[in-house]
């Protein structure tokens, strides 16, 4: 078994990489901004309810949260080790619009070598290029590029340990950049190139971007209300069908590399 670090794991797609995931019996680190919103989604793992949206999220049992404590230099293996430690869920809350303090943040945390690290985290504010506001546009910069630049960067050490896997959920605004989205669009393109930068210099590290068309979740009712449309989840993919997608890229055998999957509803 393996573990896995996910941010956005509170969210639509990655709460879904989440629950496919621990009920494949992996050892999982939850990032999100809230404790509060972690914790019930690690209760709803541990509970074994199933739902993959937050908002589907379920009172169970108490999650085991808190910060890492297994030593990276222990000799079993990290999935073991995080187990013993109390459980095969950690949470810990971090606010990725702040990328200059993730390394202090995480400082405190031992962390154990990472089978995978999925950048499911974004954000998403639309606006043409004559009314965006630099503060929308600092936002997603720093969320969908800046962080998982930073958290790459911070967590690399423990990536080689384990010869392991990152995935960037990006997006279609990855690859074309539309009206109304330039913001969002800059920030995703900025994305890829960090995955395809990520891949030519870590030959040990596979990497994966994975480019969704719009898919049912909080997100996507934020885009709706935007647009000034409905928001009909059953008009979109569903974000299991996302998280089946990067977890198959994350169990491709190590001859191949998932590189670049594009998702159309
Ligand atoms: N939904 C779509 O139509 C669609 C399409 C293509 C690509 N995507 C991409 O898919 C990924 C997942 O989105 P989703 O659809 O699952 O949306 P979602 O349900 O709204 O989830 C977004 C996640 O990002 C987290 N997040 C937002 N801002 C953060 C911050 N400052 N610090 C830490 N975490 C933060 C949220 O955590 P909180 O609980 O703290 O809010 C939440 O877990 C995103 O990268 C998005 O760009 C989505």
């Amino acid at each position: 078994m393996g573990t896995y670090l996910i941010t956005g794991a509170t969210g639509g797609i990655g709460g879904a990489v989440a629950d496919l995931l621990y009920d494949a019996g992996h050892a999982l680190i939850l990032v999100g901004r809230s404790a509060e919103r972690l914790a019930e989604t690690a209760a709803r793992l541990t509970a074994g309810s199933g739902p993959t949206t937050a908002q589907d999220a379920s009172a169970g049992p108490e999650p085991t949260t808190g910060p890492l404590t297994v030593n990276g230099s222990d000799p079993v293996t990290a999935a073991q080790a995080v187990s013993e430690a109390g459980g095969r869920v950690r949470t810990t809350a971090l606010d990725l619009s702040e990328p200059l303090r993730l390394e202090a943040s995480l400082a405190d945390v031992d962390v154990p070598p990472l089978d995978g690290l999925v950048h499911s985290a974004g954000a998403v504010e639309l606006g043409t290029v004559a009314e965006s506001q630099p503060d929308a546009w600092i936002e997603q910069l720093l969320v969908n590029a800046a962080a998982p630049a930073e958290l790459t960067r911070l967590l690399l050490p423990a990536l080689r340990a384990a010869r392991g896997h990152v995935v960037f959920v990006n997006s279609g605004a990855g690859l074309r950049a539309n009206p109304g989205w330039g913001a969002y669009a800059a920030s995703k393109h900025a994305l890829k190139a960090l995955a395809d930068s990520l891949r030519a210099e870590e030959p040990e590290i596979r990497v994966t971007s994975v480019y969704p068309g719009r898919t049912a979740s909080g997100m996507q009712r934020k885009v709706r209300a935007q647009e000034g449309g409905e928001y009909d989840p059953a008009a979109y993919i569903s974000p299991r069908t996302v998280a089946r997608v990067i977890v198959n890229a994350l169990m491709t055998p190590r001859d191949a590399t998932v590189t670049d999957v594009s998702l159309r509803g």
